[in-house]
């Protein structure tokens, strides 16, 4: 993926090593704790260090005062500690002078209430006020350590958008205005596109359109699928004019950290990749969701996917409770080593935490951290320590690749039209679909790469797509012609619906069938049957299905399973079409995740893939060089397990493996083997689960 700082450049801050980071935030503490701060970050082998997030209010106490010394001298004391350093810009959180200076920067929420100051990030991002104000400090902050030696990385503002992605004020409105302007040209276009004939919404005027502020009943989803793309490209749109202050005085490397979570889906960070040097993602993991583990490793991969395969950084995480969720739950000992691991195995080349030093006040007290408020006798801190051991003992593994043999189509522009108002069921949920998808892979022990709509498919063996309810004309003949050339793609219901535009894809006379997939699937649906909440059907295999059911009229596909029960009874749920050399799999409901692990185990095995057949609980995935395959095998489950491995050394232990690894429950372990051949990706596959 092209960047714009030479490859070179972006480089520097990685150093043939897999980074142990963290934030710190010295300005909470007195300076005589910096010093052993600083003493024990070298002990626990931290060395990147993110300071200066949240500095607005420190650096710059009064508009246009500024004050470098805190600064000047956190950055020297890192520095003559061999420490690196990831340098806000400081652009965080408005200090309380510019909103009460300034109370038109705050954002206004979709009821028209306003947000006030007192948490973090509380500004309109399309706030001519707060841009002015932030860029000045920018330029202050780039000008005077744009080419310091500590400097490995620059890092613009935080979490963009995490709290503030959509605003709701005039001023905001006025940008909406603009960027459809932009986008249409004429009115009459933006009439055509949001399908304003209905409810007699059509626009004469630019000046008549607003944000999808509260309305009484449903509003134009082609209104509301718009400002999320505006509001996308408004915060991208920030980031790039920070970042083009910071590289006006600095040729180090730039990124901001993205949220690839399981709750932020306002960014659409697809668009957002080629603009940072290296792509960073925050990932805490998420007790609310019944898989944490496996959202980890999802977030992990299409973190890999959005930097295009290249290594990229994990810039936050927790060493155990976070402090936001409902249920703080604390990780075990040895599962902040295990977590980490499973985000290097999927192509991090650095792992880093909020933050250095737990808080003794704020609305962060009760967060974990590397250093905890029981000091060094603790267990997070003897983790800490082997992490940093851990970490340096797979050195090796920076800059090698992740290999994969499935993709996996993922889009948040999908995900923002299909979970609008007035949709067939609310319990189609995007995300849980994709989730469950990947679940089904991973059990299989499939490592995918998440790809864009429209990307090269080439190469993969499946391609699975979960729920693309939304994709362009040109994007579905990829998805075609990639199966006509000899893949398999598997399609889950509610995909290929509607158009960029989220008009519905039918045709008025009826002779065409809806939807983007009709020839590929050699079927197509007469009408839905979404389930209610507590019901399920059985197929004639014997699976299971929820949520969703519909009348599937096939043309040329065949059907592998039928529901036996349910509003469908009789109908196909399961199809199977032959399209040019490949095949096109269709399942028409919500699969239990169990029977949806094994349609795809014998998709797979029909596309050529093995699956692996790895004890529950246990992830194996290969990272490689020209030289090298590093087999990084994870065990989430309590018992040790004994996984055959070809011959080589394990490095976090340093012992010989001959014929097998061994891995304690709740562990990782790191297999370098020797050069691997010249023989296909698939048979690379294969050998590693042997
Ligand atoms: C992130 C944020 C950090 C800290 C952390 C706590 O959202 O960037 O500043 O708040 O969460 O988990």
């Amino acid at each position: 993926m092209e960047r714009h700082t030479t490859a070179e450049a972006a480089r520097g801050w990685q150093q043939s090593s897999i980074l142990f980071g963290c934030d710190y935030n010295p300005e909470q503490w007195d300076r005589s704790v910096w010093q052993s701060d600083v003493a024990l970050m070298t002990e626990a082998g931290v060395g990147l260090v993110a300071i200066n997030i949240f500095g607005w209010a420190s650096i710059e106490p009064q508009q246009g005062q500024f004050d470098f010394d805190s600064l000047d001298a956190i950055i020297a004391l890192l520095h003559e500690s061999g420490i690196r350093i990831n340098l806000g810009t400081g652009t965080a959180s408005t200090p309380p002078w510019l909103s009460t200076k300034h109370p038109e920067i705050l954002p206004v929420a979709a009821d028209g209430t306003t947000r006030f100051p007192g948490g973090r990030q509380a500004h309109c991002p399309s706030s001519p006020i707060f841009r002015e104000r932030a860029l000045a400090l920018v330029e202050r902050v780039a000008e005077r350590y744009g080419s310091h030696p500590a400097v490995a990385l620059w890092h613009v503002s935080n979490e963009i958008g995490c709290h503030n992605a959509l605003c709701y004020c005039d001023v905001s409105a006025e940008a909406f205005r603009r960027w459809l302007e932009t986008r249409y040209e004429n009115i009459d276009a933006l009439n055509a596109a949001w399908g304003t004939t209905f409810w007699s919404q059509r626009y004469g005027d630019w000046a008549e359109i607003l944000p999808p502020r509260l309305t009484l009943s449903s509003i134009n989803p082609g209104q509301k699928l718009d400002f999320s793309r505006f509001s996308s490209d408004e915060l991208l749109d920030y980031y790039r004019s920070e970042a083009d202050v910071v590289r006006a005085a600095s040729h180090i490397p730039v990124t901001t950290n993205f949220m690839v979570t399981a709750h932020i889906r306002n960014m659409d960070y697809w668009q957002w990749a080629s603009d940072v040097d290296v792509v960073a993602n925050d990932h805490y993991l998420d007790n609310r969701l019944a898989l944490p583990q496996s959202e980890l490793s999802f977030a992990a991969d299409l973190t890999r996917g959005l930097a295009g395969g290249d290594p990229w950084i994990l810039m936050e995480s927790s060493t155990s409770a976070v402090s936001w969720q409902p249920h703080n739950i604390a990780k075990q000992p040895g599962e902040l080593v295990l977590n980490s691991l499973t985000q290097v195995a999927r192509g991090a080349d650095g792992i880093c935490f909020f933050q250095w030093r737990a808080s003794r006040q704020g609305a962060e007290k009760f967060h974990s951290a590397l250093l905890p408020h029981a000091g060094t006798d603790s267990k997070i801190w003897r983790d800490t320590l082997e992490l940093g051991r851990v970490l340096r003992s797979i050195a090796e593994v920076a800059e090698t690749r992740v290999e994969a043999d499935v993709a996996m189509i993922f889009s948040w522009q999908s995900w923002w039209a299909a979970e609008g108002d007035s949709q067939p069921s609310s319990a189609v949920r995007y995300l849980e679909q994709v989730h469950a998808a990947y679940e089904a892979l991973r059990r299989n022990g499939v490592t995918v790469d998440m790809v864009p709509p429209g990307a090269d498919l080439s190469g993969y063996a499946l391609v699975l797509v979960p729920c693309l309810y939304l994709l362009t004309d040109a994007e579905a003949g990829v998805i075609s012609n990639y199966t006509a050339g000899g893949g398999t793609a598997v399609i889950t219901f509610f995909s290929g619906l509607v158009d960029n535009d989220d008009r519905l894809r039918v045709d008025p006379t009826g002779r065409i069938r809806p939807g983007a997939f009709v020839d590929l699937l050699g079927a197509w649906t007469e009408e839905f049957f979404p389930l209610r909440p507590d019901q399920r059907v059985i197929l004639d295999s014997g699976a299971t299905g929820k949520i969703w059911t519909e009348l599937v009229r096939t043309v040329t596909a065949v059907p592998l399973d039928s529901f036996r029960d349910g509003p469908v009874a009789g109908r196909p749920a399961v199809t199977s079409n032959s399209f040019g050399a490949g095949r096109a799999i269709y399942i028409a409901t919500d699969l239990a995740v169990d029977d949806y692990a094994a349609l795809l185990g014998t998709v797979l095995a029909d596309a050529g893939l093995q699956p692996n057949s790895l004890p529950s609980g246990v992830e194996l995935v290969v990272r490689s060089n020209e030289s090298y395959r590093y087999t990084f095998v994870i065990n989430h489950s309590a018992d040790e397990v004994t996984i055959a491995a070809a011959d080589g050394i394990e490095l976090t232990t340093g012992q010989a493996v001959v014929g097998a690894v061994t891995v304690p429950g709740g562990s990782a372990r790191v297999v370098r083997q020797g050069a691997p051949d010249a023989a296909s990706k698939h048979d690379n596959h294969e050998r590693a689960a042997q």
